[in-house]
């Protein structure tokens, strides 16, 4: 095989990982332009690769540069390029449009990325560029932009990276949605101009797109060709597409940075967040599963049993009483909870959402002990205990405001307008981030705490650091990485959740010191079902916060079965949020039993990898999970709706080893569903029924009637 190095001394290097290929052009001394990133191509000797090279050269037709541009990772005007540029920026209106010389190229063949320096001399700015193919086959790459200039600061305005795809991705996937309505999809056609999606709430976003995808028309789960990325950041983005009749089509993402945010003194550097983009010629499970394992090989990927969470929420809200909180975790414990967790309205002021964030001591009216009566009860039950915390925030109604008010986000001499009564603490100044870690760290030190749920309630929208008002998102979004990291090496062990009103801080950043996202406020098992489908694009299941609420959803009004609440959350990190002490004996019963089939199966569901099937009834969903063995699988079918047909069809069940036969069955307790009684299929009878694998993908299994809004469970395993 022609190593990378090799390759490089032709000026073209191919990198290869996990059936990707990444061919990146250096011939000249300019950066690295991407030449394919897709499918595997196997073993190219240098002559290939040359050849493929030049094989995709534009032609300079007319009007355009006799040298036409090549599609870099981080294009610049200067070589022609009519796009995006990668870097932009100025020293009072000079220096905008650099044009960089290579200085050096590094190949890591063990590791198959590369790293260029480069400098404009003329500019006075300096430049490295890494970029690579993780083992699972995504594209991950950064660059940092250093100011050379002895005398003079540079503004920096962007740093974009960018990755072109062919010209068969014609059509665009990504995501948006609101509070109770994370991760709606939406698709238009990859036309001529530029699909720009901006954030800036200073928080990854519940509208943000996750992952924009560019791929062949009609790409599904299960079929086309499809190059999505994701931007690795909790701050401001800049997420966008862009097709020019002049160009490639490309994609590309950075962070958007405010004006004057970033200012580089002589010698400073700014270096960007990680992009990470998939390509797969199987649809989106294809370009997910690349996701899903590189987030799994982490080393510090959670590998211990995801525990069955009881958060107290939707169960008490505001109301702190130990008498009730203490029958709820006798409650929890007797279904099989394991880890109890106390949400908002613990500590001094907080008796509602108006008033005390900010003052991290436990309220003494309430909690005249400290929380030791509970947690001790908890941890005598034998569950774990957590805490709800919201520590970049503070209510003007706070001792904390009323003393450091110069510790508030704020810019043009005023206070921006409170959201749900509060504003944003700014973690750079030194006193405030101290004082927060202190109280963190304190309390952890005093209490038996083993998971945190981090709360981020308010969008940082006209964020300045007091009292010159210059914008702060980019920097607090750094000193809250920073405090998250303080925290986690002082308390080993500790887990935490990310949640920003429900799933507003979803991304691979804040996933490399959290452990699991709260998907989402909305415990609507419909809803639910959209939610986590659409964030699994991204994250495997075990990341992803998904509870049992009550009967009749809080947020939505809508009433669903249990056997509908249970199955859909048991898909993610199950949890509950629902008072359990207003339940009668028969619910509990029925919910010990989905904790039960839970338990049992999460080594599956959390390990697996994770297929959506395409219906081409809207109504009918389904999904699953295929451990890598495939030697079982456990779906779900989903009635999201009224079928349109009277005979809704087959159910073709993706992802299973065609040399096997497997023996299906539904999988009690969801093994019945309202709308059955009409017609029960004879795979749902008599113990189920054995079915080659191909005979499962190409032929199917009849779908039976489903009401609306219920499910079936089925499990496969190998005859
Ligand atoms: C918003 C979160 O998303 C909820 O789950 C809950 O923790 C509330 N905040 C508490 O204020």
């Amino acid at each position: 095989m022609t190593t990378p190095t090799e390759a490089a001394a032709e000026g073209v290097i191919h990198l290869r990982a996990a059936g990707v290929s990444l061919v990146l052009d250096l011939r000249g001394n300019g950066l690295p332009a991407v030449l394919h990133w897709g499918t595997d191509l196997g073993d190219l000797s240098r002559q290939d690769l040359h050849r493929l090279a030049e094989a995709v050269t534009m032609l300079p037709i007319a009007a355009f540069p006799d040298a036409v541009p090549r599609a870099a990772l981080l294009p610049e005007h200067g070589t022609g390029w009519p796009g995006q540029p990668g870097l932009t920026g100025h020293r009072q209106g000079a220096d905008w449009s650099p044009l960089f010389t290579r200085d050096s190229l590094e190949l890591e063949t063990a590791a198959q990325s590369v790293k260029v320096r480069a400098t404009d001399a003329a500019a006075r700015l300096s430049l490295v560029l890494e970029a690579g193919l993780t083992a699972s086959g995504l594209v991950r790459m950064r660059a940092a932009v250093r100011n050379d200039d002895p005398d003079r600061d540079y503004t920096l305005n962007g740093l974009l990276l960018t990755l072109p795809v062919p010209d068969t991705a014609t059509e665009l996937l990504d995501l948006t949605g609101r509070w109770c309505r994370e991760r709606a999809p939406q698709r238009r056609s990859f036309t001529h101009g530029t699909w720009l999606r901006e954030t800036r709430s200073g928080r990854t976003g519940h509208d943000a797109p996750l992952v924009l995808a560019a791929g062949t028309p009609g790409f599904g789960f299960g079929t086309g060709e499809v190059w999505g990325l994701h931007l690795a950041w909790s701050g401001n983005h800049r997420v966008l597409a862009e097709r020019l009749p002049t160009g490639r089509p490309v994609i590309a993402a950075g962070e958007l940075l405010l004006p004057g945010e970033v200012i580089l003194g002589p010698g400073e550097e700014y270096t960007g967040p990680w992009l990470y983009a998939s390509h797969s010629g199987q649809g989106l499970d294809g370009l997910s599963a690349r996701f899903h394992d590189h987030l799994r090989s982490r080393p510090g990927h959670p590998n211990r049993p995801r525990p069955v969470v009881l958060n107290t929420w939707e169960a008490v809200y505001f109301d702190h009483d130990l008498d009730r909180l203490t029958h709820l975790a006798d409650r929890g414990a007797e279904v099989g909870v394991e880890r109890f967790v106390l949400d908002d309205g613990w500590f001094r002021h907080r008796r509602d959402d108006r008033a005390g964030l900010g003052d991290w001591y436990v309220d003494e009216t309430v909690w005249p002990t400290g929380l030791h009566p509970l947690i001790d009860h908890v941890r005598g039950l034998g569950m774990e205990f957590g805490l709800w915390v919201e520590p970049e925030m503070v209510n003007p109604d706070s001792d904390l405001a009323r003393v450091h008010p110069e510790w508030i986000l704020a810019t043009g001499g005023r206070t921006p307008a409170d959201r749900r009564s509060q504003q944003v603490l700014d973690l750079t100044h030194p006193e405030a981030y101290a004082h927060i870690l202190q109280r963190l760290d304190a309390l952890l030190s005093e209490y038996d705490i083993a998971y945190l749920k981090w709360d981020h309630n308010r969008e940082l929208v006209d964020a300045g650091h007091a009292p010159g008002g210059e914008p702060a998102v980019h920097a607090q979004t750094l000193a809250v990485y920073a405090l998250l990291d303080d925290l986690r090496r002082r308390h080993p062990g500790l887990e935490i959740e990310s949640c920003a009103s429900g799933g507003g801080r979803v991304d691979l950043a804040i996933l490399e010191r959290t452990d699991r996202v709260w998907a989402s406020d909305c415990n609507d098992a419909l809803e639910r079902q959209s939610i986590n489908r659409w964030t699994q694009l991204l994250l495997p299941p075990e990341l992803i916060g998904s509870h049992v609420g009550a009967a009749r959803s809080h947020t939505t009004g809508r009433t669903h079965d249990l056997a509908f609440r249970a199955g859909t959350a048991i898909f993610g990190h199950l949890g509950i949020e629902w008072d359990l002490t207003r339940t009668t004996e028969t619910e509990r019963a029925e919910l010990a039993h989905w904790i039960t089939l839970y338990k049992q199966l999460r080594g599956l569901l959390h390990t697996g990898r994770v297929v959506r099937i395409d219906h081409p009834d809207p109504a009918l969903w389904a999904h699953g999970v295929i451990p890598h063995d495939r030697t079982e699988a456990i779906f779900a079918l989903t009635a999201m709706a009224t079928p349109i047909s009277a005979q809704p069809g087959t159910l073709r069940l993706r992802g299973l080893d065609p040399d096997a036969t497997y023996r299906l069955r539904p999988l009690p307790p969801a093994d019945q569903a309202p709308g059955m009684e009409r017609g029960t299929p004879a795979w749902c009878t008599k113990g189920g029924i054995t079915l080659p694998g191909t005979v499962l993908e190409h032929v199917g299994i009849q779908i039976p009637n489903l009401h609306p809004e219920q499910l079936l469970l089925l499990r496969l395993a190998k005859a």
